[in-house]
């Protein structure tokens, strides 16, 4: 049985107090929760070792990390940093990132290595704009994502892996993808995986939803036999709507 997360990233949001209330918030919410979906705090840096405090079912991760070892880069935070505050995940080439920090392929094959090599599993995002699904190229889009951020990747590697599809024109639009469409790119995004490392790789690597998921639609995305969870943005500033969507399963 392949591993089922929900997500939260935070993105540019809350003040060091209001993330600790946040997470402590959360927290206490999903400590009950038993069904075997695992639960990130992807917070802002500045929030990760005091978050790590106050979490226990809760595991913590980063929304990126540099993409150089250490050294003169001025504001940058290192993977190995992020490893240091107790952080075990990182969000690696959101469409954030991409678009406004103009983050390539290339560039994050390197923070993946990097991650990897600090012991810390990256959740790696792929999707397409909008107007790459209008033109039909939303396949060929996710498979170039693949190709060049991680299949360079021995099998080893690869299935430190967690994987989001993150459609960006429903990314904060409220706009988001039918369990259909999911659906449909999930199961393309696991044969690419499989046609690469191997049925047994593709089976049992989780590939989570991202774009406007909410406790409203999570039920009926993850029941998708191809999503494995979900990477919330503004949902997972509430507590209570993120605890909707930790018991989607
Ligand atoms: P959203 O963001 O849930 O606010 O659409 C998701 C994401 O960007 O990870």
């Amino acid at each position: 049985m392949r591993q089922k997360i929900v997500a939260g990233n935070w993105k540019m949001n809350t003040t060091l107090s209001e993330g600790i209330k946040l997470a402590q918030e959360v927290e206490s919410l999903v400590s009950g929760v038993n069904n075997g979906a695992k639960v990130i705090l992807c917070t802002p840096f500045v929030h990760l070792t005091e978050v790590k405090k106050v979490i226990k079912k809760a595991l913590l991760g980063a929304q990126n990390c540099a993409s150089e070892i250490s050294g003169a880069y001025t504001g940058e935070v290192s993977a190995a940093m992020v490893k240091s505050t107790g952080a075990e995940y990182v969000i690696i080439g959101h469409s954030e990132r991409r678009a406004y920090y103009h983050e390539d392929d290339a560039l994050l094959y390197k923070k993946v290595q990097l991650a990897l090599a600090n012991g810390l599993t990256p959740i790696f995002c792929i999707g397409e704009l909008l107007s790459e699904r209008e033109a039909n190229k939303h396949f060929d889009v996710v498979k170039s994502q693949l190709e060049k951020g991680l299949f360079s990747l021995s099998e080893g590697d690869f299935k430190k892996i967690v994987l989001a599809y993150e459609p960006v024109w429903a990314i904060g639009t409220g706009k988001t993808a039918t369990s259909a469409q999911a659906q449909e790119i999930h199961k393309f995004i696991r044969d690419t995986v499989a046609a690469k490392y191997g049925k047994t790789v593709a089976d049992d690597l989780s590939i989570l939803y991202g774009g406007s998921c909410k406790a409203s639609n999570a039920k009926e995305l993850f029941a998708n036999p191809d999503v494995d969870g979900g990477l919330i943005g503004g949902a997972a500033l509430v507590a209570a709507d993120f605890l909707g969507i930790v018991t989607g399963f």
